[in-house]
């Protein structure tokens, strides 16, 4: 039989098929699949060479040592802990998001930060913008006098070209990989097949030469890298740019870090100068409370190393509809059904037959099972039109029966609430729970809880 000469690629999840098909069985997306050439024969096994051997490895010892600082600091240091403290040199490092979030921005002022640094050359490749463009940019960014070395090139060929030497620069962003190309290839540039063999190309090109790569992607809806998400394999760190669209604040997190944390946010906010750190989150994040309302609770969270605190408010309303709205934006849906049956089934909080809106204000995303004292805090008081007192904060996990379960890092939540004046805090009980529990750190009055219903008393 004749072999195929082509293959069917999703473009969004990467799986093969033989035939085209509506819908993709990888990922289940409709109309992704694109054909593809297939590029060469799979390579037979070692045994089809006989008689041609490998050059033998050459076998160093691992306590050894590294001759220079493996991590590149750029002094941004939102960016830089997200990174896990620096860049490490000879990895490739992917930076997604939404179209439109501020990826440019955010790796032109990178890469003129690590190139005010000595001894750091950086370069930036544009493959969507022109050289101009790219300067007007750097000009609205105070940047006009960086160092940074410009290019607008789209072909992997010719960058390989510039950058396959021993003087290529340290720091090298590529934006973005979806503009880029393999001449090789038939597919259009944004494919799949095509994003893979340039990013193939370029990140080994960095292991070769030792530069750090700096990959900008673009997100779809779905929150996929567009396309490939094999090219979340690809590189040591995925990092995501988010935010809400007309919300100033953007959080650069790290979803993949082979050289550090996983659960590091950095947050930025995004100015007409660019975007500008943000060291003390908490405080931006409830500045615009106002006073005591029913229907919100300050949550206490952990973002990584770092305490973070939110507001979460909720809205609970009569509904027309036979099938009542649910609507959640920054927590998990699913987590906000069970703490909704908990309350009706422990708690006797009647919430059938009523729209519940939650919201984690400033537009950040709470992953944290920890937030559901907060959230079911908010709720009961919606739901009653009773505040929670005003300077108070919360924190607890939730357990099916109703019970509250103690969460990881409590004293640095509580540090963080007194840091921010708050007064009292309501907490799970301590392991071992004494009658009266002692005051937190800087005179905090704790009030510790052990199940939902006194909560809703
Ligand atoms: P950009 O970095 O081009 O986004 P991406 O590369 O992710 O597509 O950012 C574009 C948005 O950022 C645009 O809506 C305008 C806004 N912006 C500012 O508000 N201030 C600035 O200084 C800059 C450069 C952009
Ligand atoms: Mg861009």
């Amino acid at each position: 039989m004749a072999k195929p000469k082509s293959q069917f690629v999703c473009q969004s999840c990467g799986s093969v098929h033989a035939k085209w098909q509506g819908r993709c069985d990888g990922c289940g997306e409709w109309n992704t699949l694109a054909e593809e050439e297939i590029a060469q024969a799979a390579p037979g096994g070692l045994s089809a060479k006989r008689g041609k051997r490998g050059r033998g490895l050459e076998f160093v010892d691992l306590a050894g040592q590294a001759d220079r600082e493996p991590r590149r600091v750029s002094g941004i240091a939102e960016f830089d802990r997200v990174c896990g403290g620096g860049l490490v040199e000879a990895s490739a490092v992917l930076v997604g998001g939404d179209p439109g979030i501020g990826k440019s921005t955010l790796a032109l002022q990178a890469a003129a930060a690590l190139s005010m640094r000595e001894g750091t050359s950086c370069a930036y490749i544009s493959g969507e913008e022109a050289i101009d463009q790219v300067r007007l940019r750097a000009r609205r960014l105070g940047l006009a006098n960086s160092q940074v070395q410009l290019a607008a090139a789209t072909n992997v060929r010719d960058i390989a070209a510039a950058l396959d030497s021993a003087d290529a620069p340290d720091v090298v962003v590529v934006d973005s990989i979806q503009t880029m190309y393999v001449d090789n290839l038939e597919s259009a540039p944004g494919t799949v097949g095509q994003v893979r063999a340039a990013s193939q190309e370029l990140i080994r090109l960095a292991k070769a030469r030792g530069f750090t790569l700096l990959l900008v992607g673009h997100v779809t809806k779905e929150g996929l890298i567009a396309g490939p998400k094999v090219l979340e394999h690809m590189v040591d760190t995925v990092l995501y740019f988010e935010g809400e669209r007309g919300h100033q604040f953007r959080i650069l997190r790290a979803v993949k870090n082979r050289y550090g944390a996983t659960d590091e946010i950095g947050v930025f906010e995004m100015t007409d100068g660019g975007l500008v750190e943000v060291a003390n989150p908490s405080a931006l994040f409830l500045a615009e409370r106002n006073g005591q309302v029913s229907g919100a609770s300050v949550f206490a969270g952990m973002e990584g190393t770092r305490p973070v605190l939110v507001e979460i408010q909720a809205l609970v309303s009569a509904s027309p509809l036979a099938t009542p709205r649910r609507a959640v934006v920054g927590w998990d849906g699913n987590r906000l059904s069970m703490v909704l049956a908990v309350l009706e089934a422990r708690c006797g909080l009647l919430l059938a037959g009523k729209d519940i809106y939650l919201n984690v204000a400033g537009g950040l995303r709470v992953g944290e099972p920890a937030a559901d004292l907060a959230v079911a805090a908010a709720l009961v008081s919606a739901a009653y039109d009773r505040p929670v007192p005003e300077d108070t904060v919360i924190f607890g996990e939730i357990g099916l029966s109703g019970e509250i379960r103690a969460v990881g890092q409590s004293e640095q939540r509580l540090k963080e609430a007194a840091k921010l004046g708050f007064e009292r805090a309501w907490t799970p009980p301590r392991r071992g729970g004494k009658a009266k529990a002692p005051p937190g750190p800087d005179g905090l009055g704790l009030e510790e809880l052990s199940h939902l219903e006194e909560l809703v008393a």
